[in-house]
């Protein structure tokens, strides 16, 4: 049953996979994104670490990012940037490196909310952005939930909004093992898998429904419910 007022829209869902190398987690990201584009409607992007370059925050240059939007840096950041603020759901996937994320995926996360935290002060606008996080790890108590837990923390922090799959596949999003240190050992973790899938399918859900939900409340809605990309740039 579709109300009149609320026309399905398409949704943008980005896929990441937060690791140095083209293995096992851009093979769990891509499964998720399959999931996703099960639900109509659906238009997916992809954003891999591998061969990439992310600087960490250095801290000292808020001016810049306050009156740019953007790092002063200029590496891999710009497209990362570009790429999260066009989606309207996020499949965020990361291998657990010393029981969290890899140093450059935390570097990526620092300068994403600095650029906008610094240039939106406390306008930092509702991004709204479904998203879940996927992780796998070579062992069974690796580290995978604090992973999880740290995405989700930087999910909120963000203003968007995150949720997992179906329970009893997924609890706080979609964590594996990997059985080996080969780029595909996932590939023996099926459950792994359909984990990622359904929970690639539950933030293309998801991303439809807020999607939808904020264009029929439209006038109804504070500002910053509304992010448009010409509201980021130099001051
Ligand atoms: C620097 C580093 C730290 C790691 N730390 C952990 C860890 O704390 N827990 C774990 O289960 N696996 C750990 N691993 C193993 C990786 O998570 C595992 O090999 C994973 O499958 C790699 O994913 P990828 O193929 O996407 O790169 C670590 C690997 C590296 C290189």
């Amino acid at each position: 049953m579709t109300s009149p007022n609320l026309k399905l829209q398409k949704v943008t869902i980005l896929g990441i996979a937060g690791s140095p190398r083209a293995g096992n987690t851009e093979i769990m990201v891509r499964e998720a994104l399959a999931g996703a584009t099960e639900v109509s409607g659906v238009r997916t992007r992809f954003f891999s670490f591998h061969r990439r370059r992310f600087g960490p925050c250095v801290g000292e240059c808020w001016e810049y990012c306050a009156s740019h939007g953007d790092c002063c840096f200029m590496d891999d950041f710009q497209e990362f940037l570009e790429l999260w603020l066009a989606a309207d759901g996020i499949l965020f996937g990361v291998p657990v490196y010393h029981m969290s994320v890899p140093a450059q995926v935390k570097a990526a996360i620092d300068r994403l909310g600095n650029v906008l935290a610094s240039y939106f002060g406390d306008d930092l606008p509702r991004f709204s952005k479904v998203c879940a996080a996927l992780t796998q790890g070579l062992d069974a108590f690796g580290g995978q939930e604090l992973t999880l837990q740290y995405l989700l923390g930087h999910f909120v922090l963000m203003n968007c909004l995150a949720v997992s799959g179906d329970l009893l596949q997924s609890y706080i999003g979609a964590a594996g093992v990997a059985p080996g240190i080969e780029l595909d050992a996932i590939q023996r973790n099926e459950r792994a898998l359909a984990v990622a899938r359904n929970v690639g399918r539950r933030v293309a859900e998801m991303s439809c429904i807020v999607k939808a939900g904020l264009a029929a409340l439209g006038d109804e809605l504070p500002e910053k419910y509304f992010f448009r990309r010409e509201m980021l740039g130099r001051k």
